[in-house]
């Protein structure tokens, strides 16, 4: 089963834009913890970051047929984008939206999110270990998946 990670805008430079808010860790530490869960539990991972709308719609797209499960922070496209909801949308694939901060405590046009509906669920405020808690949650939704299709093959034979 394979897991992608995708990260928005400026999220490239965590550890050092805005700690008081995003903290000290950079992406590629958050990454090698989520490199080292998905090691230790048997799940392929890719990571993907792009500050560009278009190119994280390529790579939602991207991921059909070839990724069981999306964890995605759209960041400030979060509260924007139609194109990447509908990416997410057209996909199929169970999708975790994960926010370092937590957006319903912030300005207010950070409230909103438009790709959370079409998510299996969303996880805010819980800063880098809130990557973690999507990769439990993830884990969780793909045996289910897996579960299910051994079910159904199972039906098929008899
Ligand atoms: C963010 C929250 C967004 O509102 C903001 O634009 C970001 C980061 C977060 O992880 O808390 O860039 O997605």
């Amino acid at each position: 089963m394979k897991i992608v990670v995708i990260q928005g805008p400026n999220l490239n430079m965590l550890g050092v834009r805005e700690q008081n808010i995003y903290g000290p860790m950079k992406l590629e530490d958050i990454h090698a913890q989520m490199k080292a869960f998905a090691e230790q539990n048997g799940l392929e991972i890719e990571f993907f970051q792009s500050n560009l709308e278009g190119e994280i719609v390529d790579r939602v797209q991207e991921c059909m047929g070839d990724a069981d499960g999306i964890i995605i922070n759209p960041a400030a496209y979060t509260h924007t984008s139609i194109a990447i909801r509908d990416a997410i949308s057209a996909v199929q694939i169970p999708t975790i939206e994960v926010h370092l901060s937590n957006i319903y405590q912030r300005e207010e046009f950070r409230h909103t999110s438009l790709t959370a509906p079409v998510c299996a669920g969303q996880i805010a405020g819980m800063g880098p270990f809130g990557y973690h808690l999507a990769m439990v949650g993830m884990t969780q939704i793909l045996n289910e998946v897996q579960m299910m299709r051994e079910q159904q093959a199972k039906a098929q034979e008899q």
